[in-house]
């Protein structure tokens, strides 16, 4: 399918760039190598069986939206990810709510759903929504009714580990209210952090033609406020793919990136030069600046106290991953080995006993 897009650029050049030497700070770089034309899938930490899924598929020459969308399935269906699709915390009435989006390079079109219940695979459904539909999105009710259209089944998505840890959460979440917890000591402090697990999946890919593709898929923050919608749907925020330049996805606090359009900007600095490393660094870099407008979400050193990261691939089949925080890591399958690799990063992660500073 994707021949008809654009010719692969068999030009082999070896564009390996030392990341080390285009940020200027230089440091917390780690770079990457890649020969043009390359097959490539990128993801975020949780997506190792993502990525060896979606190269498998563009083995095989299919669409690499719909390899990127068969490899975060795996993960929207598993109970154990509690980030993502079935099994992922739910918000603060103990419903869990989905948050999509993809984007096809070749056609610059995308499709996505926000707060969608009981389908546990919205990526799928945001895909129709590109496909089917001449809108960009759905949400609530309307994105529900427009899946069981299309012949989704409607199931509920809380597993009982999830629960479990919504009613934990909840029976500790104030001294003033009608839910005791279950020892009165453990009510102060233990949700504090802006570090607090918040996942979501993000897998970007290039096929053997340099064609580009995305998706971004997630349960969202636990305990949000119901109807919250975060970054993954929103696209330019939690995915961008300019099929002339490259792609790039987005986990961690939607907020932030919502507010920065993140993942454009990823797209961009790679539009203008950057290798996506020193992309996603630089967005990060913009993001850390700005949050300065937003004293609450400061640690005392004035760095952000929450945790972003962002995933990108360019048009050469390089790729690259950065965290605002040390000891991320993410998803490559290049082609030839599958496995995790470490983020760059922006700030060195604080001590564990300051984490709530
Ligand atoms: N990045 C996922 C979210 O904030 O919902």
């Amino acid at each position: 399918m994707s021949n008809k897009y654009s010719r692969r650029d068999f030009i082999k050049t070896g564009i390996g760039v030392s990341a080390a030497a285009v940020l200027s700070s230089g440091k917390n770089l780690i770079g990457t190598q890649r020969n043009v034309g390359e097959m490539c899938v990128v993801a975020s930490g949780n997506g190792l069986r993502a990525t060896e899924k979606a190269m498998e598929l563009l083995k095989q020459e299919k669409d690499p939206l719909d390899a990127v969308i068969a490899g975060v399935n795996i993960v929207e269906d598993d109970p154990e990810d509690r980030s993502v699709g079935y099994g992922g915390l739910p918000n603060e009435e103990g419903v869990v709510e989905l948050d999509s989006s993809v984007m096809h390079g070749p056609t610059h079109n995308g499709g996505a759903v926000a707060s969608l219940r009981n389908i546990k695979n919205p990526s799928k459904v945001a895909k129709l929504v590109m496909e089917r539909t001449d809108h960009a999105l759905l949400v609530g009710e309307g994105a529900l009714r427009f899946a069981k259209a299309h012949g989704f089944k409607e199931e509920n998505l809380l597993t009982d580990r999830a629960r479990e840890r919504w009613l934990s959460r909840k029976e500790r979440l104030s001294d003033r209210d009608f839910w005791f917890p279950p020892r009165p000591e453990e009510a102060e402090g233990e949700f504090a952090s802006f570090f607090e697990f918040h996942g979501t999946i993000n897998c970007c890919a290039i096929d053997a033609h340099a064609n580009l593709a995305g998706v971004t898929t997630t349960s969202g923050f636990f305990f949000k406020i119901p109807g919250r919608v975060g970054d993954s749907p929103i696209i330019g925020a939690g995915l961008f793919v300019d099929n002339d330049v490259g792609a790039a996805g987005s986990t961690g606090r939607g907020e932030a990136n919502i507010l920065n359009c993140g993942s454009f900007l990823v797209v961009n600095f790679m539009g203008m030069g950057s290798s996506p490393e020193e992309a996603c660094l630089k967005a990060l870099k913009k993001i850390a600046e700005k949050t300065k407008c937003q004293p609450h979400l400061l640690n005392d050193e004035g760095r952000p106290r929450f945790g972003l990261q962002f995933y990108a691939i360019n048009k050469k089949g390089e790729f690259g991953g950065a965290s605002m925080w040390s000891g991320g890591q993410f998803a490559v399958h290049d082609g030839k080995e599958n496995k995790l690799r470490p983020c760059a990063y922006l700030f060195k992660r604080p001590d564990k006993s300051k984490k709530n500073s």
